[in-house]
């Protein structure tokens, strides 16, 4: 290989928008209503039969709107439905390997016609959406919870959730007239695909790796996000501040970790930082897949997949996430996977390494799992910098102070 070639697969200064990867299914979906259908729909919301969303609904409905979910343009019908869950695929054969799914009470779901308006709300009652009734179906929550998740426990954070919705589904298209709230901290850090993707470009990216989080930045992370920067244009920092259970960290801490993390310690230059408003399932390797197609609508070329990515407790293997995404022909996903080993500090090498690139013993790796890090963090104890940096920690034993 020349010097030159060598040269343009590691940056790309000419990157133009036409160069943008495709969204997944072709089309950037907007399900957004326009000025004057708002007023409309807003004046006949009122008397339409309304339907609450809880968490994961409602985060979905506003992904849905922006194209982050792109080719759905609405929650799914039956045949979609039964399709993801059984072969990981939509109707069309397009895949997708998590349902997007609405549920309501029967007696609502019942009463409800092929075609009928129904508005959707939120918790406090302010009216989102309007949805386009499809179809009203039953479904069975056992068979999802084992296709999905791989387990019927319910114990599992995500099966639970699953369970605990009503016993029936509603498929349509959906208008929206108002987006989700977010957080105040959060907000700032809110941008649809079209604003990333348009970021992208003025930064003349041409390849981007997306990185998905929902535990605070450690020495892990940075490891694996650097070794990923190292090939590509630019990385795409990309927590999702969506529902989580309760005991992970709430996403304002985990942002001004990453707030600390950035000012000292990567190049302003590489690094976009932006939150994923999407729930979080737990579902491991079927969830690593929707991780990757999601953040391909976003923009990015490549998705970091590492250890037990979305996974939850032992429900599933260290690379199974992986196994799933390597088992996929690549023209389907469309977005490139990169791959990384467990990895850590060890104190031998004096570096941070993987199982790929280490070849001492464990006695000289710096191990601490979730639980050793929040009760040290809970005694105002900072943890090693092999494993943590000292910002971070700071800001860590603060938020468990409070
Ligand atoms: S996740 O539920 O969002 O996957 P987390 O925020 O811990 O949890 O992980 C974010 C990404 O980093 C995932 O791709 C995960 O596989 C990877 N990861 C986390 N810790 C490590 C580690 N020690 N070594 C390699 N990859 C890791």
């Amino acid at each position: 290989m020349t010097t030159s070639t060598l040269t343009s697969q590691i940056t790309s200064p000419h990157a133009d928008i036409e160069e943008t990867i495709a969204p997944h299914g072709g089309t950037l979906v907007d399900r957004f209503a326009t000025p004057n259908q708002t007023m409309e729909l807003r004046e006949r919301a009122p008397e339409l039969t309304h339907i609450t969303l809880n968490a994961r609904e409602t985060a979905d409905l506003d992904l849905i709107a922006v194209g982050a979910m792109s080719p759905l343009t609405g929650f799914m019908n039956q045949a979609d439905y039964e399709r993801t869950v059984h072969e990981m695929r939509l109707a069309d054969g397009t895949l997708w390997s998590l349902p997007i799914t609405l549920s309501a009470p029967k007696e609502t779901a019942q009463g409800l016609k092929q075609g009928q308006d129904v508005v959707l709300v939120d918790h406090t009652g302010r009216h989102l959406a309007i949805l386009t009734v499809d179809e009203v179906y039953e479904y069975d929550k056992q068979v999802e919870a084992q296709n999905v998740f791989g387990t019927t426990e319910e114990a599992h954070p995500g099966v639970a959730s699953m369970y605990s919705q009503h016993d029936m589904l509603i498929g349509g298209s959906v208008t929206v007239i108002e987006r989700e709230n977010l957080e105040p901290e959060l907000r700032p850090y809110r941008e649809d695909p079209a604003q990333t993707r348009a970021a992208f470009a003025e930064r003349h990216w041409r390849t981007i790796v997306g990185f998905q989080t929902r535990n605070p930045v450690h020495r892990a992370h940075e490891y694996i996000q650097k070794s990923a920067l190292e090939i590509v244009d630019g990385l795409l920092l990309h927590p999702l501040v969506g529902e989580t259970k309760p005991d992970d960290i709430p996403a304002d801490v985990r942002m001004k970790c990453y707030e600390a993390l950035l000012e000292g310690y990567y190049p302003e230059d590489r690094v976009h930082l932006s939150v994923l408003p999407a729930a979080m399932r737990y579902a491991g390797p079927r969830e690593a897949v929707f991780h990757a197609l999601v953040r391909k609508n976003y923009g990015c070329t490549h998705f970091i997949v590492g250890r037990d990515h979305a996974g939850v407790g032992n429900y599933y293997g260290t690379y199974d996430a992986q196994d799933l995404l390597r088992s996929l022909p690549p023209e389907d996903l469309g977005i490139t996977p990169l791959y990384f080993e467990h990895s850590f500090y060890c104190k031998r090498c004096e570096g941070m390494a993987s199982m790929k690139t280490c070849p001492c013993g464990p006695e000289h790796r710096v191990f601490l799992s979730g639980t050793q890090v929040r009760d040290m963090l809970a005694r105002g104890e900072v943890p090693p910098m092999e494993f943590t940096r000292p910002e971070v920690a700071k800001i860590l034993i603060e938020a468990a102070r409070n």
